[in-house]
């Protein structure tokens, strides 16, 4: 049960004129003094709240607050029962992996304010710092194989794009197979882990861990990283933008993905053609674990229907297929 704090700030958000102290104490089920407190909390945490004695409480201004109450405000009644919010984690794919190793229910959601231990692809970890990003994991149990673990993670990379959209109406583009794109620079990233029955190689449940900066500063990315990385307020002006609201449209668009999975095929592949930046663009494939061989050079054609990228390599006149495995793409940022 979410607490009063976070049930009436939700209400707040909620509500577009003032809400009196008489219906947030009945709403809520609780005393006239426990409202009071709520209120007083919540403004210490930077929430404007008016309060006149006829009218009651209105929200006047918000901080940027990745917590239960301001998520909640954008999803439907209910969602939040299977959303677990943390400040700090090490990282919410290993949280959201434990919740699935004791049976948690498909659409288990894990987010954090800030993870210690990020987890990026190929084992690298992913920078996640407290009050800029949004640390997602996604827990799906498809009856599938594990061959088709690279398509459902294309389709969350559609989701993104799509929540991206809904919330704050801004384009991005699909980096093959999964990053995500503004102006070329990388905003999210995304990593996929499945736990497989040995025998039938049938997935038991897999979760979805995506990572969004949302908004740092130039400053606050390393300069390796500086003509890579970048987040979705610098490429749209510098202006700060409300992580809940995007952890919310994140949550709806999985939960689409979910229901979806396998009969949306054609929608998300569609979507995905059209939202992929690397087709018609020179890449380098690398096909080590580490990156460090010498990479095959081509040009990227276009995506097929199981979403593997078909390439042409230079010096060849025949077409390939990469079903996986880290491309890099000339041009479009700097992993060449
Ligand atoms: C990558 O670009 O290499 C993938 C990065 C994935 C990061 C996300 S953040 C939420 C989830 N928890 C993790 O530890 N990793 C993923």
């Amino acid at each position: 049960m979410a607490s009063v704090k976070d049930r009436f700030l939700s209400m707040l958000i909620k509500s577009s004129g003032y809400i009196s102290g008489e219906t947030a104490s009945k709403t809520l089920g609780v005393s006239r003094a426990a409202v009071n407190s709520a209120v007083m909390s919540l403004r210490n945490d930077g929430y404007g709240i008016d309060s006149s004695t006829n009218r009651g409480y209105l929200l006047t201004s918000r901080p940027d607050r990745l917590g239960s109450g301001d998520i909640a405000a954008f999803l439907p009644e209910d969602r939040m029962s299977s959303v677990t919010v943390l400040p700090v984690v090490d990282s919410t794919n290993t949280y959201c992996k434990e919740l699935a190793r004791k049976g948690a229910a498909e659409g288990t959601v894990v987010i954090s304010d800030q993870q210690t231990g990020g987890k990026g692809r190929r084992g690298r970890s992913f920078a996640s710092p407290a009050g800029v990003g949004v640390y997602l994991s996604y827990l799906m149990r498809p009856v599938t194989g594990i061959e088709k673990i690279s398509e459902i993670t294309c389709w969350a990379a559609v989701a993104v794009c799509r929540a991206i959209k809904d919330c704050y109406g801004f384009d991005s583009e699909i980096k093959w197979v999964n990053d995500i794109l503004m102006n070329r620079m990388k905003i999210c990233g995304i990593l996929t882990e499945a736990s497989v029955e040995a025998e039938s190689g049938a997935i038991d449940s897999l979760v979805i861990g995506i990572g969004i900066n949302v908004n740092e500063k130039r400053s606050d990315f390393p300069e390796e990283l500086s003509s890579i990385a970048s987040s979705i307020s610098i490429e749209n002006g510098g202006k700060t933008l409300m992580r809940s609201e995007l952890a919310s449209a994140l949550i709806l668009r999985l939960d689409e993905l979910a229901a979806g999975w396998p009969d949306m095929h054609g929608s998300y592949l569609e979507s995905y053609r059209a939202l992929c930046a690397t087709p018609g663009n020179r890449i380098a494939a690398y096909t080590t674990m580490a990156g460090d061989a010498a990479p095959r050079t081509g040009e990227a054609i276009s995506i097929s229907d199981d979403f593997s990228l078909e390439v042409r390599f230079d010096g060849s006149e025949d077409k390939e297929l990469l079903k996986s495995g880290e491309v890099s793409v000339r041009g479009l940022y700097g992993y060449t």
